[in-house]
């Protein structure tokens, strides 16, 4: 099983529209896959026609009361794709966790607890560094940060190396970052500088495929599907089923099976952070 968040604290810059359609080009190719939205926007939840303001229970109950995911999960929402659903009440979970154990490590907890096997977990956050960010940062092995073509996409990548740098040291655990360019009008005459810039800032970890600027893909969204089902042809399916082959062969090539269990147990030292993770 593999863990990948996708984080950017910047507002709009394609975490959602990323984190939806590499699972249904992952599911597409027969990997099992397990969507988490993070967000309490719900926007991963409703970009795949669920409403998660009327289904009982989400991610909230898994954060704060610990119920299991696999309770919470809507099965089948697309052959191959499972859905954990997030909605408004998620916008409480700061005070909710306030003073709370492990608070930075529940998401890993339940995700460790999952009984249904899965390929992939994907996990859609929010846009900040706030506990649902470090909570899908503390769980996955790769994080995959989408930066949008715009002239403020660079700034707070620093902040977000260094939150990176808070996890590695309170926790051991290392994660992998990659960034995926998005909204690439390649006729703009700055997007050359800010894709030199990425490349720069990422160190060479950038991934070759860039997501082209698509309307197909916002009118995805808005008819809850994915655009591999409401415009296969599209310029935005090509990218995302460029960028999930991409990921495949990334890991076929270090060797490394999706199959095997790769959730980062190694150290659960979830206290060592006390009780706020950003001290
Ligand atoms: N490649 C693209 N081409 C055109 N529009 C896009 C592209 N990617 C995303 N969009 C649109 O841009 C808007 C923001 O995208 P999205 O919701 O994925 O960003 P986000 O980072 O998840 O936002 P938030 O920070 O609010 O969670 C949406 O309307 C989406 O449909
Ligand atoms: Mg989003």
């Amino acid at each position: 099983m593999r863990i990948i968040s996708v984080i950017n604290q910047k507002g709009g810059c394609g975490k959602t529209t990323t984190a939806i359609n590499l699972s249904a080009c992952l599911s597409k190719r027969k990997r099992r896959v397990l969507l988490i939205d993070l967000d309490p926007q719900g926007h991963a939840s409703i970009g795949l026609n669920l409403n998660p303001e009327i289904l009982p229970h989400g991610m909230t109950e898994v954060l704060t009361h610990g119920a299991f995911l696999d309770d919470v999960i809507c099965a089948s929402v697309r052959h191959n794709l499972d859905v954990a659903p997030a909605n408004i009440t998620l916008s409480a979970i700061e005070q909710l966790l306030a003073g709370a154990a492990h608070k930075e490590s529940r998401l890993l907890t339940a995700i460790e607890k999952l009984r249904r096997p899965y390929d992939y977990i994907i996990i859609d956050s929010p846009p900040n560094l706030g506990i649902l960010t470090f909570n899908a940062l503390r769980a996955s092995a790769l994080s995959i940060v989408p930066v949008d073509m715009g002239f403020f996409s660079l700034h707070g990548l620093g902040k977000l190396k260094e939150t990176i740098e808070v996890i590695a040291r309170h926790t051991g655990h290392r994660i992998e970052l990659r960034a995926l360019s998005t909204m690439v009008d390649s006729r703009m005459r700055f997007v050359q500088e800010v894709l030199k810039d990425l490349a720069r800032h990422f160190e060479g970890k950038v991934f070759e495929t860039r997501i082209r600027n698509n309307v197909r893909l916002r009118e995805a969204s808005s008819q809850g599907m994915p655009i591999v089902e409401y415009e296969a042809n599209s310029n935005g399916a090509q990218d995302y089923e460029a960028v999930a082959q991409e990921l495949i062969a990334m890991e076929e090539a270090r060797g490394q099976k999706v199959s095997e269990l790769q959730v980062p147990v190694g150290e659960r030292v979830e206290t060592a952070l006390g009780g706020e993770p950003w001290s």
